[in-house]
Protein backbone atom coordinates (compact mmCIF):
# COMPACT_ATOMS: atom_id res chain seq x y z
CA UNK A 1 0.00 0.00 0.00
CA UNK A 2 1.08 3.68 -0.55
CA UNK A 3 0.06 7.52 -1.07
CA UNK A 4 -1.90 8.19 -3.61
CA UNK A 5 0.54 11.31 -4.34
CA UNK A 6 3.24 9.04 -4.21
CA UNK A 7 1.43 6.60 -6.66
CA UNK A 8 1.17 9.22 -9.28
CA UNK A 9 4.47 10.98 -8.45
CA UNK A 10 6.04 7.59 -9.39
CA UNK A 11 3.94 7.28 -12.51
CA UNK A 12 4.80 10.67 -13.84
CA UNK A 13 1.69 12.21 -13.55
CA UNK A 14 3.68 15.50 -12.25
CA UNK A 15 5.17 17.11 -8.85
CA UNK A 16 4.05 16.35 -5.79
CA UNK A 17 2.23 19.83 -5.73
CA UNK A 18 0.89 19.51 -9.27
CA UNK A 19 -0.74 16.48 -7.83
CA UNK A 20 -2.43 17.79 -4.65
CA UNK A 21 -4.24 20.21 -7.68
CA UNK A 22 -4.87 17.56 -9.50
CA UNK A 23 -6.51 15.76 -6.85
CA UNK A 24 -8.27 18.74 -5.30
CA UNK A 25 -9.92 19.70 -8.92
CA UNK A 26 -11.12 15.80 -8.80
CA UNK A 27 -8.96 14.39 -11.52
CA UNK A 28 -8.25 11.02 -9.89
CA UNK A 29 -10.30 8.07 -8.91
CA UNK A 30 -9.22 5.07 -7.09
CA UNK A 31 -11.68 1.98 -7.97
CA UNK A 32 -14.43 4.23 -9.73
CA UNK A 33 -14.48 6.99 -6.57
CA UNK A 34 -13.40 10.54 -6.57
CA UNK A 35 -10.47 10.67 -4.01
CA UNK A 36 -9.68 14.08 -3.21
CA UNK A 37 -6.96 13.51 -0.36
CA UNK A 38 -3.38 12.44 -1.16
CA UNK A 39 -2.35 10.12 1.84
CA UNK A 40 -5.12 8.35 0.81
CA UNK A 41 -3.98 5.12 0.30
CA UNK A 42 -3.73 2.71 -2.67
CA UNK A 43 -2.71 -1.23 -3.18
CA UNK A 44 -0.79 -0.51 -6.18
CA UNK A 45 -1.55 -4.50 -7.03
CA UNK A 46 -5.18 -4.54 -6.94
CA UNK A 47 -6.71 -0.98 -7.24
CA UNK A 48 -7.64 0.77 -10.22
CA UNK A 49 -6.29 3.90 -10.50
CA UNK A 50 -7.58 7.13 -13.38
CA UNK A 51 -6.25 10.06 -13.59
CA UNK A 52 -8.70 12.28 -16.26
CA UNK A 53 -10.15 8.78 -17.28
CA UNK A 54 -6.83 7.23 -17.77
CA UNK A 55 -5.82 4.25 -15.92
CA UNK A 56 -2.24 4.64 -14.68
CA UNK A 57 -0.19 1.37 -14.00
CA UNK A 58 2.40 1.34 -11.55
CA UNK A 59 5.81 0.75 -12.08
CA UNK A 60 7.93 1.18 -9.29
CA UNK A 61 10.84 -1.08 -11.29
CA UNK A 62 11.87 -0.98 -14.64
CA UNK A 63 13.43 -3.17 -17.10
CA UNK A 64 14.94 -1.87 -20.16
CA UNK A 65 16.99 -3.91 -23.00
CA UNK A 66 19.27 -1.49 -24.57
CA UNK A 67 21.10 -2.40 -28.00
CA UNK A 68 24.21 -0.72 -27.21
CA UNK A 69 26.21 1.25 -29.27
CA UNK A 70 29.96 1.50 -29.76
CA UNK A 71 31.74 4.67 -27.90
CA UNK A 72 29.17 4.90 -25.09
CA UNK A 73 30.47 3.87 -21.28
CA UNK A 74 28.06 1.46 -19.30
CA UNK A 75 27.98 4.05 -16.54
CA UNK A 76 25.74 6.39 -15.30
CA UNK A 77 28.06 9.37 -15.21
CA UNK A 78 31.05 10.60 -17.10
CA UNK A 79 32.48 13.83 -17.58
CA UNK A 80 33.91 13.10 -21.35
CA UNK A 81 31.30 10.38 -22.78
CA UNK A 82 28.13 9.55 -23.50
CA UNK A 83 26.70 7.17 -21.21
CA UNK A 84 24.26 4.30 -21.44
CA UNK A 85 21.86 5.92 -18.91
CA UNK A 86 21.88 9.39 -21.27
CA UNK A 87 20.69 6.83 -24.01
CA UNK A 88 17.46 6.06 -21.70
CA UNK A 89 17.08 9.53 -20.66
CA UNK A 90 13.95 9.97 -22.08
CA UNK A 91 12.04 7.22 -20.10
CA UNK A 92 11.15 9.51 -17.46
CA UNK A 93 12.53 7.21 -15.11
CA UNK A 94 15.50 8.35 -12.38
CA UNK A 95 18.24 6.13 -11.07
CA UNK A 96 18.17 3.67 -13.97
CA UNK A 97 21.45 2.31 -14.17
CA UNK A 98 23.26 -0.80 -16.45
CA UNK A 99 23.43 -4.70 -15.31
CA UNK A 100 27.08 -5.29 -15.21
CA UNK A 101 29.05 -2.82 -18.07
CA UNK A 102 30.25 -3.89 -21.95
CA UNK A 103 33.49 -2.05 -22.97
CA UNK A 104 33.37 0.82 -24.12
CA UNK A 105 33.86 -0.66 -28.42
CA UNK A 106 31.89 -3.55 -27.27
CA UNK A 107 28.10 -3.71 -28.69
CA UNK A 108 24.81 -5.51 -27.77
CA UNK A 109 22.66 -6.37 -25.10
CA UNK A 110 22.91 -4.44 -22.07
CA UNK A 111 19.88 -4.57 -19.07
CA UNK A 112 18.83 -1.20 -17.75
CA UNK A 113 16.92 -1.44 -14.55
CA UNK A 114 16.55 0.49 -11.51
CA UNK A 115 15.56 -2.70 -9.28
CA UNK A 116 19.23 -3.54 -7.59
CA UNK A 117 17.29 -7.00 -6.55
CA UNK A 118 17.88 -8.11 -10.39
CA UNK A 119 21.14 -6.58 -10.84
CA UNK A 120 22.70 -8.48 -7.53
CA UNK A 121 20.68 -11.90 -9.06
CA UNK A 122 22.37 -11.43 -12.51
CA UNK A 123 25.90 -10.38 -11.31
CA UNK A 124 26.53 -12.87 -8.67
CA UNK A 125 29.26 -14.83 -9.26
CA UNK A 126 27.52 -17.75 -7.56
CA UNK A 127 24.47 -17.64 -9.74
CA UNK A 128 26.46 -18.26 -12.53
CA UNK A 129 24.05 -16.55 -15.24
CA UNK A 130 25.41 -17.74 -18.70
CA UNK A 131 26.05 -14.70 -21.19
CA UNK A 132 27.06 -15.01 -25.09
CA UNK A 133 29.00 -12.82 -27.59
CA UNK A 134 29.67 -12.86 -30.71
CA UNK A 135 33.08 -12.34 -31.54
CA UNK A 136 35.28 -11.43 -34.98
CA UNK A 137 38.88 -12.70 -34.25
CA UNK A 138 42.05 -11.32 -35.83
CA UNK A 139 42.63 -14.82 -36.43
CA UNK A 140 41.50 -18.24 -37.61
CA UNK A 141 40.59 -20.74 -34.36
CA UNK A 142 41.93 -23.96 -34.64
CA UNK A 143 39.71 -26.94 -32.74
CA UNK A 144 43.15 -27.28 -30.32
CA UNK A 145 42.70 -23.42 -29.12
CA UNK A 146 38.79 -24.14 -29.11
CA UNK A 147 39.31 -26.67 -26.49
CA UNK A 148 41.62 -24.74 -24.59
CA UNK A 149 38.64 -21.94 -24.32
CA UNK A 150 36.25 -24.35 -23.49
CA UNK A 151 38.09 -26.03 -20.91
CA UNK A 152 39.74 -22.57 -18.91
CA UNK A 153 42.22 -20.40 -19.69
CA UNK A 154 45.05 -18.36 -18.08
CA UNK A 155 44.03 -14.81 -18.15
CA UNK A 156 46.19 -13.89 -15.04
CA UNK A 157 43.30 -14.31 -12.58
CA UNK A 158 45.45 -16.80 -10.39
CA UNK A 159 42.66 -19.70 -11.23
CA UNK A 160 41.67 -20.42 -14.74
CA UNK A 161 38.37 -19.48 -16.57
CA UNK A 162 35.28 -21.39 -15.88
CA UNK A 163 34.37 -23.81 -18.10
CA UNK A 164 32.86 -21.82 -22.02
CA UNK A 165 30.73 -22.84 -24.20
CA UNK A 166 32.26 -22.07 -28.00
CA UNK A 167 30.65 -22.30 -31.48
CA UNK A 168 32.42 -21.63 -34.46
CA UNK A 169 30.88 -19.60 -36.56
CA UNK A 170 32.74 -19.24 -39.34
CA UNK A 171 37.22 -19.24 -39.93
CA UNK A 172 37.53 -16.14 -37.99
CA UNK A 173 34.18 -15.63 -35.71
CA UNK A 174 33.05 -17.22 -32.92
CA UNK A 175 29.83 -17.65 -30.36
CA UNK A 176 31.34 -17.98 -26.78
CA UNK A 177 28.94 -18.35 -23.56
CA UNK A 178 30.79 -17.38 -20.49
CA UNK A 179 29.17 -17.42 -16.82
CA UNK A 180 31.76 -15.27 -15.56
CA UNK A 181 32.15 -11.45 -15.65
CA UNK A 182 35.74 -10.55 -15.45
CA UNK A 183 37.16 -7.25 -16.72
CA UNK A 184 37.86 -7.87 -20.56
CA UNK A 185 36.97 -11.35 -20.21
CA UNK A 186 36.30 -12.21 -23.93
CA UNK A 187 39.14 -10.17 -25.20
CA UNK A 188 41.23 -11.76 -22.13
CA UNK A 189 40.66 -15.50 -23.00
CA UNK A 190 41.28 -14.81 -26.90
CA UNK A 191 44.66 -13.45 -26.13
CA UNK A 192 45.33 -16.46 -23.64
CA UNK A 193 45.05 -18.36 -26.83
CA UNK A 194 47.25 -16.04 -29.34
CA UNK A 195 44.45 -14.71 -31.11
CA UNK A 196 42.77 -11.53 -30.69
CA UNK A 197 38.73 -9.93 -30.75
CA UNK A 198 38.49 -7.31 -33.18
CA UNK A 199 34.89 -7.11 -32.71
CA UNK A 200 32.32 -7.58 -29.53
CA UNK A 201 28.79 -7.94 -29.22
CA UNK A 202 26.79 -9.80 -26.49
CA UNK A 203 23.67 -11.23 -28.14
CA UNK A 204 22.21 -12.94 -24.97
CA UNK A 205 22.27 -12.92 -21.15
CA UNK A 206 20.69 -14.79 -18.14
CA UNK A 207 18.26 -16.43 -20.62
CA UNK A 208 17.40 -12.62 -22.46
CA UNK A 209 18.25 -12.28 -26.30
CA UNK A 210 19.05 -8.98 -27.68
CA UNK A 211 15.91 -8.18 -30.44
CA UNK A 212 17.83 -7.86 -33.62
CA UNK A 213 14.97 -5.65 -34.39
CA UNK A 214 16.28 -3.03 -32.24
CA UNK A 215 18.31 -0.68 -34.13
CA UNK A 216 21.95 -0.09 -32.50
CA UNK A 217 21.48 3.24 -29.45
CA UNK A 218 17.26 2.32 -28.78
CA UNK A 219 16.04 0.02 -26.26
CA UNK A 220 12.68 -1.10 -25.27
CA UNK A 221 11.42 -2.27 -22.08
CA UNK A 222 11.42 -6.10 -21.39
CA UNK A 223 8.38 -8.38 -22.35
CA UNK A 224 6.68 -10.82 -19.95
CA UNK A 225 8.50 -13.93 -21.00
CA UNK A 226 11.86 -12.15 -20.91
CA UNK A 227 11.12 -10.82 -17.10
CA UNK A 228 9.70 -14.22 -16.59
CA UNK A 229 13.41 -15.63 -18.12
CA UNK A 230 14.70 -13.69 -15.12
CA UNK A 231 12.88 -14.74 -12.40
CA UNK A 232 10.56 -11.92 -12.65
CA UNK A 233 6.91 -10.95 -12.73
CA UNK A 234 5.49 -8.47 -14.35
CA UNK A 235 4.42 -5.44 -12.33
N1 LIG B 1 34.41 -9.30 -22.42
C1 LIG B 1 35.13 -8.28 -22.94
O1 LIG B 1 36.30 -8.43 -23.22
N2 LIG B 1 34.51 -7.11 -23.14
C2 LIG B 1 33.20 -6.89 -22.87
O2 LIG B 1 32.69 -5.79 -23.11
C3 LIG B 1 32.46 -7.95 -22.33
C4 LIG B 1 33.09 -9.15 -22.12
Amino acid sequence: MLRLDKFLCDAKIGSRSQIKGYLKQGFVKVNGEIIKRPEHKVDEEKDQVFFQGKEITYKKYVYYMLNKPKGVVSSTKDPRCLTVTGLLKDTGYDGLFPIGRLDKDTEGLLLMTNDGNLAHNLLSPKKHVGKIYYAKLAGPLTEEKRKELENGVDIGEGTLTLPAKVEQVTETSIHLTITEGKYHQIKRMLWAVGNEVVYLKRIAMGGIVLDESLPVGKYRELTEEEMEAVGLRKY
